[in-house]
């Protein structure tokens, strides 16, 4: 077959690992996508900060690059809403499928990409948005999209979960966490999205809103971060025999008359040293999932890092590179039946 070709955006840490799986792995991913998946360009704020890549391949001019003619697919790895969201409108209304793993655009604006996909043929997946390596997404889309899903729940942000465990298991000071969570580059470009549950509150979004079939936005999302949790309070946890996560839930809500809704939170809570999700440390994630006929499923993995996101981001883009070949979409998630989403605090 004809090769699929990439448009990468940002090479940073998730980036940098996607191009490198990208050229090292060429061979496996071409058997498992039905064709070649090369490299079309690599766009960069600038180009001379990076000797490590084929000078050839980039570009400072994304925008450009998201809509010529020989690219197929577009990976944005670059973050933030503006000019990102122009970028990806521009390139899915070219008919290019995305695959992102930008949670703050989705959260804000998953239904205009979505529509926009749909209108012209082209996918959108975006696995590594939610719990970096760990199979997820595609779950709540795909496989359990024959159940009734009625709670989510789990921990989703690595640095405030790494920072949690250090102040728990060695004491370590919150500053001194932080800064090493940044160092393994779990942390965002700026860390407060990440210690004041910005970043957990997108990803609880985008759960609920697939799980539950409806939109959430961040906004609709009950945030309360880490920054108030003191050493006294991890200390007192302690003695109750229990810890303090940060933890996203998100609900299917049944009022008296019978109405349901959807609720989503962000908040730490502290939990029995005997729950499973009091194991899980450093920058792993672990997600619950409840389903009426499922029952209860879990998901755990590393939830940050270069290399566990960017096997989520290369996983989609095999899958987009496939449909592309064997002409099939994605799934969609323009049906949304619209459960109504509860007022932030009702919770
Ligand atoms: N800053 C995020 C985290 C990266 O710490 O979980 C993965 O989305």
């Amino acid at each position: 077959s004809e090769p699929i070709r990439v448009a990468l955006l940002g090479c940073g840490t998730v980036g940098g690992e996607v191009a490198r799986l990208l050229t090292e792995q060429a061979g496996e991913l071409a058997a498992r996508a039905g064709a070649p998946v090369e490299l079309a360009g690599i766009a960069v704020r600038r180009p001379d900060k990076h000797p490590e890549l084929p000078p050839e391949l980039l570009t400072a001019d994304a925008a450009k690059l998201v809509t010529a003619e020989d690219v197929d697919v577009v990976v944005e790895l670059i973050g933030g809403i503006e000019p990102t969201r122009t970028w990806l409108l521009d390139a899915l209304r070219a008919g290019k499928s995305v695959v992102t793993a930008n949670k703050a655009l989705l959260s804000e604006h998953s239904a205009e990409l979505s529509e926009a996909a749909d209108a012209s043929g082209a996918d959108l997946y975006f696995e590594a948005a939610v719990a970096g390596a760990i199979p997820l997404l595609r779950p709540l889309r795909e496989s359990l999209a024959g159940d009734r899903i009625t709670r989510v729940m789990g921990i989703v942000n690595g640095t405030t979960n790494y920072i949690l465990s250090a102040m728990d298991s060695t004491g370590a000071g919150y500053a001194e966490a932080l800064d090493e969570a940044s160092r393994l580059g779990y942390a965002e470009a700026d860390p407060t999205a990440d210690v004041d549950g910005y970043d957990a509150a997108s990803k609880a979004a985008i759960l609920a809103s697939l799980a539950f079939h409806t939109r959430v936005t961040a906004a609709d999302v009950h945030r309360e971060g880490i920054a108030a949790v003191t050493a006294s309070d991890i200390a007192a946890a302690k003695m109750l025999n229990r810890t303090v996560k940060l933890l996203a839930i998100c609900e299917r809500v049944t009022s008296e008359d019978g109405g349901e809704s959807v609720s989503a939170r962000v908040h730490p809570v502290m939990i029995p040293r005997a729950h499973q999700l009091a194991g899980v440390s450093g920058a792993f994630n672990a997600v619950y999932v409840e389903a009426d006929a499922a029952g209860e499923l879990m998901f755990y993995g590393q939830g940050a890092g270069g290399a566990p996101t960017a096997s989520a981001v290369l996983g989609d883009l095999v899958a987009v590179a496939r449909n592309r070949v064997l002409g099939g979409l994605g799934p969609r998630e323009s049906a949304h039946a619209g459960l109504p989403v509860r007022p932030m605090g009702q919770t």
